[in-house]
């Protein structure tokens, strides 16, 4: 993997793989059959621990030099990191929401539905508006120094030993996933 860029494209092609078995299973519901609970447990646990916690933390560190050099696309970055905290409360109810029905307890199932369609969309919408502006933008305005500082200021804010195993962690968790 040559940089953080190209990082953050590998993670969204893995989370929207990610995204369309949620899709798919949230999708049976509909056909009043019963989705694989456990394997929605599985997808939204690397949501909520690589996506949130690994993958957005390095954008904002992206995003955050970008906006001092390139201050015409502060808004967008403004409204994607609004996103990020968004997405983080959406992804939570989701894995609570999904838990409890693999352990059995009674859930709404409109709730599921509405929840995961929801969270489904705004990700994939998230992850266009990146993909289409701020990522290209972020390759033309950041320079070699800019990218080593964000990836001191993303290592200063992780602990690494963590940091570290939880991208191993959740890499191995999303090849059990797709593969
Ligand atoms: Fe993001
Ligand atoms: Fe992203």
């Amino acid at each position: 993997m040559n940089d953080l860029i190209d990082q953050i494209k590998y993670d969204h092609i893995s989370m929207s793989k990610v995204l369309n078995l949620i899709e798919r299973e949230i999708g049976m519901l509909a056909d009043d059959q019963d989705p694989d609970y456990f394997l929605l447990v599985d997808s939204m646990r690397y949501m909520v621990n690589y996506s949130d916690t690994v993958h957005h933390v390095k954008e904002d560190a992206i995003f955050e030099r970008l906006s001092e050099i390139a201050p015409e696309v502060d808004d967008v970055i403004q409204e994607i990191r609004q996103q990020h905290q968004s997405l983080a409360l959406l992804s939570t109810q989701l894995y609570d929401i999904v838990d409890n029905a693999s352990l059995g307890q009674i859930v709404s199932k409109e709730s599921i539905s509405r929840l995961g369609g929801e969270y489904v969309a705004s990700l994939r919408r998230h992850m266009s508006i990146e993909e289409g502006n701020l990522l290209r933008k972020a390759r033309e305005c950041l320079s070699a120094e800019d990218m080593s500082l964000v990836e001191q200021q993303y290592a200063d804010s992780r602990d690494p030993l963590l940091s570290n195993s939880l991208e191993k962690e959740y890499n191995k968790l999303y090849l059990a996933l797709v593969d």
